[in-house]
């Protein structure tokens, strides 16, 4: 994983609710291997990815934990991060496969936080100690939801409709990516304090 510019993961999760009961179509084969099991009669087919994760039954040997999750798959985004690159965590998936759970996870117990809050915590952790040894660090949040092509500002105070803030804007470049721009930028003091 050292050394890789990007590092593709896949996470299994445990069934839920109406799936009780039916028989699995995927199986993590081994720690970078995914097989798809219903082929309709043929024989299951092999995925390779960088990082194959069985959170299925926490019981099993090799049962990814949050924690796990965050070592496996973001914890060196805290070294890149600091030497100066921009990185990028980017979860996909149809609705209910797990994508909120593993990037958000829960805030309480510590043991169920996805990944985005561990990052954070970890690099709020990182500030602290260098400016106990006299480094000067200013740390800049936000957070944008986008969706159905409406960006929304999440951390902004909720006003009425009088003294609402012009919304975030999309700005398109015509040769590169897409650009944010948010009218406002919130500072806090804690990354538990940003995104409880
Ligand atoms: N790793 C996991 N372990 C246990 N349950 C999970 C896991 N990932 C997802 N779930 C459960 O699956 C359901 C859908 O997960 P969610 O994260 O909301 O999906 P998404 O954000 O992709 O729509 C939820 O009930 C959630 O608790
Ligand atoms: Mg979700």
């Amino acid at each position: 994983m050292s050394g890789e510019a990007v590092v593709v993961g896949v996470r299994l999760r445990p069934f839920v609710g109406y799936e009780q009961g039916q028989s699995a179509c995927l199986e993590i084969r081994d720690d970078k291997t995914v097989s798809v099991l219903c082929q309709g009669g043929r024989e299951a087919k092999d995925f390779a990815f960088d990082v194959a994760m069985d959170s299925t039954d926490k019981t099993k040997d090799n049962y990814v934990s949050q924690v796990k999750c965050y070592e496996l798959m973001a914890k060196k985004m805290i070294e890149h991060i600091i030497a100066g690159y921009s990185t990028c965590l980017f979860c996909y998936g149809q609705t209910g496969t797990g994508k909120t759970t593993t990037i958000m996870g829960s805030p309480k117990p510590v043991s169920e936080q996805g990944l985005l809050l561990r990052l954070i915590n970890d690099l709020f952790e990182f500030a602290e100690s260098q400016r106990e040894q006299g480094s000067s660090i200013n740390l800049k949040v936000q957070m944008l939801e986008v969706y159905n092509e409406k960006i929304k500002d999440l951390l902004a105070p909720k006003t009425d409709s009088f003294t609402r803030q012009k919304p975030p804007e999309v700005h398109v470049h015509p040769k590169h990516v897409s650009m944010l721009r948010a009218p406002r930028i919130q500072k806090q003091k804690a990354s538990t304090t940003v995104l409880s």
